[in-house]
């Protein structure tokens, strides 16, 4: 009981910041699933209800604390009248809880927009820039027929950075341009290495300058040896939990020479070879949804092309 015979609790009024606060906290976790924008909305919406929930939960304290008189030179026997008088800033029961329910939510929207904000920014930084790759002379990929091609994406660094492309020269389009179906190797599921389901010809290796090494293969399809992902030929899943076709290069050629360019990731392929229609899209990793119903979680900008 208190002292004024008073049993009712401090209690704040009813308020809508915890039901914004919940709502932003959602926000940020559906945010780290989706989308780093939604999770930055989320935990700033979070913060800022947060902060509002604290001032209100301890507002009627806040009114309630008495005021705490600063010490006169009065009380000093020895004071002398007309003296400057110093007076101190009192820090309040009040103060004290107000501040730490401020540091408290300060410190719970730090602890959860900090990691957001690092995955959002660091990628600007890690994103190593990568060189085109030149697999060498034509000849070497004979048509009709897929070569296990691995290069060093980027050379400075060296073997840690070797990659795998599958590589098939489908022959002249009807334009009589080049048209090669080139894929990569990481499997779009989780990024383990796929496979080509037909045997290596070993003694047909072909070494190029710059580290590049030619194996070509009887494969007519793909297989994930890590949760049994499985591909046709023009890289379509066709059976196994990945989500999309497997990502594609584009390629240009100098001077009689096969140039890898940069990687895209690829909804659907119709068709076949020089005729294929592919669903292109912005490259993007594993286990991203690219096109369908599932795509609408992954903010990505389609875009259509042949060949
Ligand atoms: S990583 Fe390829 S199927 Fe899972």
């Amino acid at each position: 009981m208190s002292d004024n015979g008073n049993d009712t609790p401090h209690l704040p009024g009813p308020s809508l910041w915890p039901i914004a606060f919940a709502i932003g906290v959602a926000l940020l976790l559906l945010g780290l699933v989706i989308s780093w924008l939604v999770a930055l909305i989320g935990a700033i919406v979070a913060v800022v209800f947060g902060l509002l929930w604290g001032r209100d939960a301890t507002g009627e304290v806040r009114a309630e604390a008495p005021p705490i008189q600063p010490e006169t030179p009065a009380d000093d026997p020895g004071a002398v009248e007309g003296a400057v008088q110093e007076t101190l800033p009192g820090y309040t029961r009040s103060r004290f809880l107000e501040a730490s329910l401020i540091g408290l939510a300060g410190g719970m929207g730090a602890v959860l927009t900090l990691p957001v904000l690092g995955f959002m920014v660091l990628p600007s930084f890690t994103n190593v820039e990568e060189d085109e790759a030149d697999l060498g002379p034509l000849e070497n990929f004979p048509e009709g027929q897929y070569v296990i091609a691995t290069y060093l994406a980027v050379p400075a660094q060296g073997e840690v950075t070797r990659r795998t492309a599958f590589v098939r020269n489908n022959g002249p389009t009807d334009d009589g341009e080049p048209s090669f179906t080139i894929l990569y190797s990481r499997c779009v599921h989780l990024g383990c290495p796929v496979q080509p389901n037909g045997p290596i010809d070993e003694t047909a290796m072909t070494e190029i300058e710059g580290g590049v090494e030619l194996r070509p293969v009887l494969a007519q399809s793909f297989g994930c040896p890590c949760h049994g992902g499985q591909y046709d030929a023009e890289g379509n899943r066709t059976a196994g939990p990945p989500v999309r076709s497997m990502d594609r290069y584009t390629f240009s050629i100098r001077n009689g020479r096969l140039v890898l360019g940069e990687l895209y990731a690829v909804g659907n392929v119709s068709g076949a070879g020089a005729n294929a229609t592919i669903s292109r899209y912005p490259w993007s990793v594993p286990g991203t949804h690219v096109d369908g119903v599932s795509a609408w979680l992954y903010p990505i900008v389609p875009s259509q092309v042949t060949g």
